[in-house]
């Protein structure tokens, strides 16, 4: 089955030019229909990025499709704000949340795609109860924080445990993979079932990102 879904790249821009984001996002444009927006407090990862007003700004000048990735501790009272500003998947990390099914629930009644998130630390079978009511499950292959780390192997075994289990309840959703992709793994995360890559620092910290993406995908999809 994921040998004919449709697979996608999702450059992060944690690793872009932040002083010249608009600019940075023109250039991975014509081959990049998503973009990855990560959203950190300080609280749930040890670092602080983005938030509303980035998503909002970046909306004016991009029309691909926003995946806002929230690794913040109270995701409840920030949902409605980051679909006002433009998301259009919004991701929560099962570990942040006392219920998840409300959040998921509330993502959707902003009329936004839903997706759960989980940690590598946190036993894969966490997101089962929720995968009937999402539309992605991104799977951390780091520690959620910072960009640049290295893939953790044992990601390829949890992507292809959620990819069964979405199977088995007849979910297309799309799974995700967060952390540490190159040219070297995208084969190994697509074969287990991934059909979105995020990739940061391999796309923009190359000299030409966009030629980067186009290599990327090419090892993904070989
Ligand atoms: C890490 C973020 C990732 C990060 C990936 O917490 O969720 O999206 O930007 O960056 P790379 O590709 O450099 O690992
Ligand atoms: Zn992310």
């Amino acid at each position: 089955m994921s040998q004919t879904m449709s697979v996608n790249i999702a450059p992060s821009i944690l690793a872009a030019d932040f002083s010249a984001l608009g600019a940075e996002i023109g250039r991975i444009r014509p081959v990049a229909d998503f973009l990855h927006l990560d959203v950190m407090d300080g609280h749930y990862v040890p670092n602080i990025t983005i938030g509303v007003p980035v998503v909002e700004s970046l909306r004016k000048v991009s029309d691909q499709v926003f995946d806002v990735h929230l690794m913040i501790s109270n995701p409840m009272d920030f949902i409605d704000s980051f679909a006002l500003a433009g998301a259009d998947y919004i991701t929560v990390h099962v570990e942040t949340l006392d219920d998840p099914f409300s959040a998921l629930r509330r993502i959707h009644n902003a009329g936004k795609k839903a997706g759960i998130s989980i940690h590598p630390d946190t036993p894969i079978e966490a997101v089962y109860p929720y995968l009937a009511e999402v539309d992605l499950v991104l799977v951390m292959s780091v520690r959620p924080g910072f960009g640049g780390q290295a893939f953790i192997p044992q990601s390829c075994d949890r992507i292809s445990a959620v990819r069964t289990e979405l199977i088995r309840i007849n979910n297309p959703a799309i799974v995700s993979v967060d952390g540490g992709i190159h040219k070297g793994n995208a084969s190994d995360v697509v074969r287990a079932g991934a059909n979105l890559l995020v990739v940061g620092s391999a796309v923009f910290g190359a000299e030409d990102p966009a030629q980067a993406i186009r290599e990327i995908m090419a090892c993904a999809t070989s």
